[in-house]
């Protein structure tokens, strides 16, 4: 039995700059700290809708100066399971890409099929597969995409652990996990599935050690470390919160409302 010494740079550094409602909120840690050792050069999303995952690559870009670019795939319509929502889901988008990432991010507008032609294959390094979730979907998304990722880059799917409604992500991850050697699968929240492109000159990197060991013992290890750091970030988001409004509070926040009513 092997023992994981793994310390997640997300535990040590990482603070979300952007925090709006998303059951993606479980997996900002991990998706930090594979963009901190992988250091992508191409990382596109299908399916980006308020932006909690894609920016969060992006931020990991820029906090650990990787030169790369990240494209963020979306009609910005909704689909059957979030519902048609409004063009102010894009703007906000919009403004935070222009506020925060100027220069490394390129939101495309469309529809996936549509956006297949501007990229080359063999030339994604990390694509997140999170459109619309029903089996269909899924498996039409990853087939047309896969042949675009590069040989040993990642595939990560969301929701493979969501079985309600007709979400079937986790059925096709399933399917996956029969028929490719690297795989790996968090339980928690809705579920994350990561999928390694056989090919490619294996970097020794700790976590992808950690995530492809198939030692059971390590599986177990990164998946609570995982469900720790997501438990610490809320912990840290909701002591940081406190603090500003006990000290709005004693600023004469209180004062102001009551006098204002
Ligand atoms: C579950 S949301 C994405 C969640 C996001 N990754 C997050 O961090 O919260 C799915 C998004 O995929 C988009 N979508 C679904 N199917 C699509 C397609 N075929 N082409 C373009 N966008 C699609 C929807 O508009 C929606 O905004």
């Amino acid at each position: 039995m092997s023992d994981l010494l793994y310390f997640p740079p997300s535990l040590q550094r990482f603070e979300p700059k952007r925090m709006v409602f998303s059951t993606w909120v479980d997996h900002l840690p991990f998706a930090y700290d594979l963009v901190e050792a992988i250091r992508p050069k191409t990382v596109v999303e299908l399916g980006v809708y308020n932006g909690l995952s894609f920016f969060t690559f992006c931020q990991a870009m820029v906090e650990n100066d990787i030169d790369g670019v990240a494209y963020a795939i979306d009609c910005w319509e909704g689909d059957e399971h979030t519902d048609a929502y409004d063009d102010s889901i894009f703007k906000d988008v919009q403004q935070h890409a222009r506020e925060h990432y100027r220069g490394i991010t390129y939101l495309m507008k469309m529809f996936f099929h549509e956006a297949l032609r501007h990229f080359e294959e063999d030339s994604i390094d990390l694509l997140h597969i999170d459109g619309l979730h029903t089996y269909e979907a899924v498996k039409e998304d990853f087939e047309s995409w896969y042949p675009k990722v590069k040989p040993g880059g990642i595939v990560l799917f969301h929701d493979v652990m969501a079985r309600i409604k007709d979400f079937g992500a986790w059925k096709f991850f399933e399917e996956l996990e029969g028929s490719h050697p690297e795989t790996f699968k968090f339980n928690h929240g809705f579920g994350l599935g990561v999928l390694r492109k056989p090919g490619g000159e294996r970097p020794d990197l700790p976590l992808l050690n950690l995530l492809f060991s198939g030692d059971e013992h390590n599986i177990q290890k990164l998946r609570q470390t995982y469900v720790h750091a997501s438990h610490f970030l809320e912990a840290r988001r909701q002591a940081k919160r406190f603090k500003e409004l006990t000290s709005g509070k004693n600023k004469g926040g209180q004062g102001k409302q009551a006098g204002g009513q």
